[in-house]
């Protein structure tokens, strides 16, 4: 149970909010009230069915487990998340284990409202290359979802924007849903050249692309760092991003499209930041390998 204190109201008093935003699962200490009071900062309750009250874009939350869980870790972990969020109807939900634990996952899912994702694949057919997994593997083990162009892929394994852009053509073509990521490094953001990142590695990644993929914004300094972009910094990339994609396909298809925020969203952040209108969902890594933390931000 995480709960709001004083040294919570202190920070948003140093940061300068005037709001601070929680889901109704959070308690505040009456101490925590009574300071924001004295400070003029109103403390909001907004949860997952604000949303929909304002018809926004059905939220989407998936987990991406990085290089986490054996198989016998995922039985523990899915076991206990499939009936914790069986009645979060109003949310898509997904979760994108390790490939060894794939099939095992399909099978305990099925029947769920837990879909299944990949965390990385290759745009090529079949061949020789070594250590890598193709459409159809990932298909076939019962993925319906496939994360494209992860910053960690970025950073250690090479994945450039042409990369993204081969790999998404290749997921589309074989019925996968991709989430394409994007987002900054700190140098990029100090610098000034958030925006100008955004836009190269939005345009160069969908190139070509007709059909509607989801988005991931996820600031590189935000990913399992602790810190996370403040819900407006989140939203005003997400808006920008939304301006680009008007421009490749068309204004009516931008506002169909969901973009996901992720870096570092937990329970305590995740109502703030799905608050915003042009957030759609996270993609949520550390959260998102304990069933209690992953199902609190599911039903915030
Ligand atoms: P994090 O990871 O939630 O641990 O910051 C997010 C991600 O990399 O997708």
């Amino acid at each position: 149970m995480r709960i709001i204190k004083y040294v919570d109201i202190m920070s948003a008093k140093n940061e300068g909010r005037k709001k601070i935003i929680i889901s109704p699962g959070i308690m505040v200490s009456p101490y925590a009230r009574e300071t924001a009071r004295s400070f003029g900062i109103d403390i909001v309750e907004y949860s997952r069915n604000k949303r929909e009250e304002k018809n926004m874009r059905k939220l989407f939350i998936a987990g991406n487990w990085k290089m986490n869980k054996t198989n016998s870790d995922t039985v523990k972990l899915l076991s206990d998340l499939k009936p914790r969020v069986s009645d979060a109807g109003e949310v898509d939900i997904m979760v994108a284990p390790p490939y060894t634990s794939l099939t095992l996952a399909a099978e305990i899912l099925s029947g769920s409202n837990i879909m299944l994702g990949a965390q990385n694949m290759h745009h090529e057919e079949s061949g020789a290359y070594t250590g890598e997994i193709t459409a159809d593997m990932l298909t076939e083990a019962g993925c319906s979802w496939v994360i494209i162009g992860h910053s960690e892929r970025r950073k250690y394994f090479g994945c450039t924007d042409e990369l993204v852009n081969k790999k998404l053509k290749k997921a589309l073509q074989k019925g996968l849903n991709p989430i394409v990521c994007v987002g900054e490094q700190l140098e990029d953001r100090e610098g000034g050249n958030t925006f100008e990142v955004l836009r190269r590695q939005v345009t160069k990644g969908l190139e070509g692309i007709t059909d509607l993929v989801t988005i991931a914004y996820e600031p590189v300094w935000a990913i399992g760092t602790g810190k996370t972009a403040s819900p407006e910094q989140a939203d005003d990339a997400h808006k920008f991003i939304r301006e680009l994609l008007a421009d490749i396909y068309s204004p009516e298809d931008a506002e169909k499209i969901r973009i996901l925020y992720g870096g570092s969203v937990k329970p305590g952040n995740v109502a703030e930041l799905m608050a915003k209108e042009n957030v759609d969902g996270g993609l949520i890594g550390g959260a998102s390998l304990v069933a209690e933390t992953f199902s609190q931000v599911v039903k915030f």
